[in-house]
């Protein structure tokens, strides 16, 4: 069908068949469809949905745009975690190490900064000549080697969603459960794991702002997951405020740094470990979720977690010598403080509009093409239900371009809601 004609079916409410919906797919990713007819599809999909079958189709067909792993010759349980997007949020580059170090195969394949939401590959790429950028042969051989490998989709594997995502980035159209599992599910499967944890965000930061979206992408995800003989998992994790201390680039991996060498951010360590333990769990290395956790613990506090890190970043030509030293590395140019505007108790943030502030700073990008300042961040100096006073730093803002730093912390300005009353939190919102 002419593509214009399949635009309209869906911009009209209706669904698109499997064949039309391949001529999309292949088409973008062969470049017979033009970015803009792909937008608007996207847009279309944004507002009238698709249908489970639909769903299922589009993970079928962006999986099946590349290649997919095969790790069944390896002894180990191959398992990967996958967030849907928050900001601070840089467990992955914690928990993927430990879950290796723990004797669990991890072939990580993960994302750019996608939205307001940070990209674990931006951040490790901070690492002085890492790259994610690695053939698929060289990723599978890293994975049976050490046992992890942190890539980007590429042209062998998942190209489709190399292209849809940093369109759906620059187009608006990234809250879209259909496209969401689409982008999710086609990469973890294309690893060819047999478990997987996802940590599904909800709150003002993540793309799920209601625990009704968030629990209907989470059923939706385990669904695909289990229909490929996944065995998923799902957290479902509170991101009504940044995760840990910082947010951005290389402060993120810094602060990944800290937790692997055991001095994470407590809220960062409690997610870190319970995504884990239910990858422990589902590898049987224990059937205890207190033990889980134990023996987390247990491979940061003797450094194996840490040297299990090092290992994967030599392996993928990061320049490692003195990286626990982290101030040494990106020193940015400029920084200012931003300051709690009245007393009381922080009641909420606005934490999407951290993530759009990290945006101006340099963390992400506007366009596909922009570049990112890895010196570009905040640090974190309360968390909510905390009380502060009239003048208190909140934030402190880092970059290296001072105009994108004033512009930042303007943005910034009605992020905090700051009242009289102590509101309750919790972390984790439901562990399923
Ligand atoms: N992570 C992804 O890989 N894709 C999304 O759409 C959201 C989070």
């Amino acid at each position: 069908m002419i593509p214009a004609e399949i635009i309209k079916i869906k911009r009209n409410g209706g669904s698109i068949s499997k064949t039309d919906l391949k001529t999309f797919v292949d088409g973008f990713t062969a470049g017979k469809i033009s970015d803009a007819q792909m937008s608007a599809l996207f847009m279309a999909i944004y507002f009238s949905g698709m249908d489970n079958d639909e769903i299922f189709m589009l993970v079928k067909l962006m999986l099946d745009s590349g290649q997919k792993m095969d790790f069944s010759h390896l002894e180990s349980y191959v398992a990967d975690k996958h967030s849907t997007g928050g900001v601070g949020d840089k467990v992955s580059i914690i928990l993927g190490p430990l879950l290796a170090a723990a004797g669990i195969a991890v072939p990580m394949i993960s994302g750019r900064s996608l939205g307001h939401t940070g990209g674990t590959l931006d951040k490790l790429e901070t690492i002085p000549g890492l790259t994610t950028e690695i053939s698929l042969e060289k990723f599978r051989q890293q994975v049976d080697s050490i046992g992890i490998s942190m890539i980007g989709q590429t042209q062998e594997i998942c190209p489709a969603d190399k292209k849809m995502y940093s369109l759906r980035n620059a187009t608006g159209t990234v809250e879209s459960i259909p496209l969401i599992c689409g982008s999710i599910m086609s990469k973890k499967i294309a690893e060819g794991i047999q478990g997987l944890v996802l940590d599904v965000k909800i709150g003002s930061g993540a793309f799920m702002k209601t625990i009704k979206q968030g629990r209907e992408l989470g059923e939706l995800l385990k669904r695909i997951g289990e229909d490929f003989n996944i065995r998923t998992d799902i957290i479902y994790s509170n991101m009504d405020q940044p995760l840990g201390k910082t947010a951005g680039l290389w402060c993120e991996v810094a602060e990944s740094i800290d937790a692997l060498r055991g001095a994470g951010a407590p809220d960062l360590m409690e997610l870190t470990f319970e995504l884990g333990a239910k990858l422990l769990l589902q590898a049987g290395i224990t059937s205890s979720r207190a033990t889980a956790i134990a023996i987390q613990q247990d491979l940061i506090s003797q450094g194996k977690a840490w040297d299990k890190f090092i290992e994967m970043a030599g392996a993928q030509k990061g320049k490692t010598a003195g990286l626990e030293k982290t101030s040494s590395f990106h020193i940015p140019r400029h920084e200012k403080l931003f300051y709690a505007h009245k007393s009381g108790f922080i009641q909420s943030m606005d934490t999407t509009r951290i993530g759009l502030a990290l945006i101006e700073l340099g963390a992400g990008r506007k366009n596909s093409s922009d570049n990112v300042d890895p010196t570009a961040g905040m640090v974190f100096f309360q968390k909510l239900g905390a009380e502060v006073k009239t003048g208190e730093p909140l934030i402190r803002c880092f970059n290296s371009n001072s105009r994108k730093l004033e512009i930042a912390l303007n943005y910034l300005k009605p992020t905090f809601r700051i009242g009289s009353d102590k509101t309750a939190y919790s972390l984790i919102i439901v562990k399923k």
